[in-house]
């Protein structure tokens, strides 16, 4: 019984914890990525190679198998090398090797101080709603060496890489009373939310699908076989309910003679 009170304890102090931090600063926005559409896929990994693939590698991911699994693929199946090379490989020459990025890691140290991570799993590590949230709230801050910093990842040393398409952001503060270790209230300005104050060249739903359509390919490169899991996954139910069925037939007949 001591053991239950002292794990229910712990359970409401990690809630209250959670709750407090979920309080302070911008939340997370939910991202509605669908899998299952390759167009989405195909220009994800289009922006990707366009935008991210500079600085950050995807270690894990072979162009060949990302194409295929994206639908960059012929009417039997097989992938479009030259289509794949021409427009989304630009760091080797082969169409089998991994998705590697073409800054060396000591120069990308200078330039950054920290060097940017591989994305391979990054939507697992930190979830799409993150990702989605974080590649929406950079915002001004002339103290940041890129001049930007972001709500949910401060003092961060990337830049905004998408500032021309979204356009840039202000962020509007609110007091909020916080505690400290010993339990003292503090006031503290926190980011309540950001504000467009000089438009890109995308419209606000522009700039979100260009996002939607990036977090899905981070998505599927976390874990390529999710597709695949899922729709096995209604096979596997299909058969136990088929199986069921057959089953309770047999054991009917089993009995018949028994009653
Ligand atoms: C000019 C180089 C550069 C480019 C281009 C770039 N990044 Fe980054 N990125 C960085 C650096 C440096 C960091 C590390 C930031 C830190 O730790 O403060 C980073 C961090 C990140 C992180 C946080 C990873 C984590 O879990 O800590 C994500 C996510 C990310 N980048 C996504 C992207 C995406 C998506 C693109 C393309 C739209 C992109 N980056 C383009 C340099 C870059």
């Amino acid at each position: 019984m001591k053991a239950i009170k002292k794990y229910l304890f712990v359970i409401v102090a990690m809630m209250v914890v959670g709750v407090a931090f979920a309080s302070e600063g911008v939340h997370l926005e939910k991202v509605k990525n669908n899998l299952c559409d390759k167009a989405s896929l195909q220009r994800g990994a289009s922006l990707y190679v366009n935008y991210c693939a500079g600085c950050h590698s995807l270690q894990y991911v072979r162009y060949k198998e990302m194409a295929k699994d994206i639908g960059i693929v012929d009417k039997k199946g097989n992938v479009l090398e030259k289509l794949v090379n021409d427009n989304l490989n630009f760091t080797s020459d082969k169409a089998t090797d991994p998705m590697l990025v073409a800054t060396p890691r000591a120069d990308a140290m200078q330039w950054f101080g920290v060097a940017p991570p591989d994305l391979s799993l990054v939507a697992r590590s930190r979830g799409t709603d993150w990702l989605y949230t974080y590649l929406k709230s950079f915002y001004n801050d002339p103290k940041r060496p890129w001049g930007v910093n972001n709500a949910v990842f401060p003092d961060v040393g990337m830049p905004h890489i998408f500032l021309a398409l979204q356009g840039t952001q202000e962020p509007v503060y609110v007091k909020q009373m916080l505690k400290d270790e010993e339990g003292k209230p503090y006031e503290k300005q926190v980011i309540s939310h950001l504000e467009l104050t000089k438009p890109g060249v995308l419209s606000k739903e522009e700039y979100d699908k260009v996002v939607t359509d990036l977090v899905n390919f981070l998505d599927y490169v976390g874990e390529p076989h999710k597709l695949e899991r899922k729709r096995l996954g209604v096979w596997v139910l299909l058969f136990l309910v088929v199986f069921t069925l057959f089953a309770y037939l047999l054991k009917r007949e089993y009995w018949k003679d028994v009653h």
